[in-house]
């Protein structure tokens, strides 16, 4: 097994009050000799930001604890309310969303309105409901009187095309960030969230391979998508099905942040230019076939209250199943992407009712 692959630290913000001054007096006293971020981090507790001393060796009470999993991906985060971070928790949560692309962060009961005010915390929120003040939608098979969804009802469909390994956004012209998911009610079994490292896929990928996807792209439909899995969706019948084209996407991403390449490919990705249909789908399932295996996986088994947020641009996720006669409830909060790099040029989607461009997801 892979063990985590961490990317270069870097310095944490400073804490406002009494650690800054002795963090500097730290790094100052030791010119020249590489103090390493954490070392300095450690110091910096012994100097509460209310004033007085701590002890050497005790630490500040809500000292985040990220470990991380046993896969190229992901961390548990423990010991820190998402709820009340001050400056420094949230910049060692956005260091470790860099480094790991998934946060597990267990038992944080968060309400509606702090899950959208933590999914702020990484950009703007991309609008999943006609409703522009509801920014947090239910992934859920629970219809409002409380029964669950027969299998051939529309939306238990969408739910079932949730079980192929996929990005968020893809197929609008700007595609996500990030995604928070959280659990609400979850079934007595199975019916975890699996995820997999798009970054690590591409640094196990020989070299023919990586040659021969180097200038390709695909596009990217939820038409596609879930037409593949006997779902045919009008233009109007949900999010994603929309008349603003396919987005046309590189299949290696490069990562805005940490400018590591990632395979940028899923359930949604179809049709690349320059290869004959056949041809384009055998090269978009081997890919997934290849990537979405160990050591890239983690699936995560809910509890209420856990919170997960991952990176669309470098990971693909997908539910995985259980008995559809017990209750799922999630809760999703989608980050919207940068359209300095998420936003694609689009071309007509055949399944589409027409062909309207547009660079807007509204
Ligand atoms: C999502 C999603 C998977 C799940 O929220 O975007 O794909 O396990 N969810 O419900
Ligand atoms: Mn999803």
């Amino acid at each position: 097994m892979g063990g985590p692959e961490m990317a270069p630290h870097t310095p944490h913000a400073p804490r406002p009050g009494g650690a800054v001054a002795l963090r500097e007096r730290v790094m100052s006293s030791q010119p020249g000799e590489g103090v390493a971020p954490s070392i300095v981090r450690d110091a910096a507790v012994l100097t509460p930001p209310w004033g007085g001393s701590m002890l050497p060796g005790t630490r500040d009470p809500m000292e985040p604890k990220v470990a991380p999993i046993d896969a190229t991906l992901g961390a548990v985060v423990t010991n820190l309310d998402l709820a009340r971070m001050d400056a420094l928790t949230w910049k060692t949560v956005e260091q470790a969303f860099h480094d790991h692309a998934v946060l597990v962060f267990p038992g944080q009961d968060l309400s509606a309105e702090a899950q959208v005010a933590f999914a702020n915390r990484f950009g703007e929120i991309e609008l999943l409901a006609p409703d522009p003040e509801q920014k947090a939608v239910p992934i859920s098979n629970q219809k409002p009187d409380g029964s669950v969804m027969e299998p051939d009802e529309h939306r238990f469909k969408s739910l079932r095309g949730n079980e192929g390994w996929h990005t968020d956004s893809s197929y609008m012209p700007l595609a996500a960030k990030a995604s928070v998911l959280s659990a609400q009610v979850v079934p007595s079994a199975d019916g975890e969230t699996e995820w997999a490292d798009m970054r690590a896929a591409y640094a196990a990928l020989d070299e023919a391979t990586r040659q021969r996807i180097a200038g390709l792209s695909a596009h990217h439909s939820l038409y596609h998508s879930q037409a593949k899995i006997g779902h045919v969706v009008q233009t109007g019948g949900g999010y994603g099905f929309h008349t603003k084209g396919a987005p046309l996407r590189p299949l290696v991403k490069v990562h805005s942040v940490t400018g590591r390449p990632a395979l940028y490919i899923g359930r949604h990705a179809y049709g690349i230019p320059g290869l004959d249909e056949a041809e384009s789908e055998k090269l978009l399932s081997d890919l997934i076939d290849f990537a979405c295996r160990p050591p890239r996986t983690y699936a995560h088994r809910w509890q209420p209250g856990d919170v997960v947020i991952w990176d669309n641009r470098c990971v693909l996720h997908r539910a995985r199943p259980y008995d559809y006669r017990e209750v799922r409830v999630m809760r999703h909060t989608r980050v919207a992407g940068d359209p300095a790099t998420e936003l694609a040029p689009t071309h007509r989607d055949d399944r589409a009712g027409a062909y309207e461009p547009s660079s807007s997801n509204r």
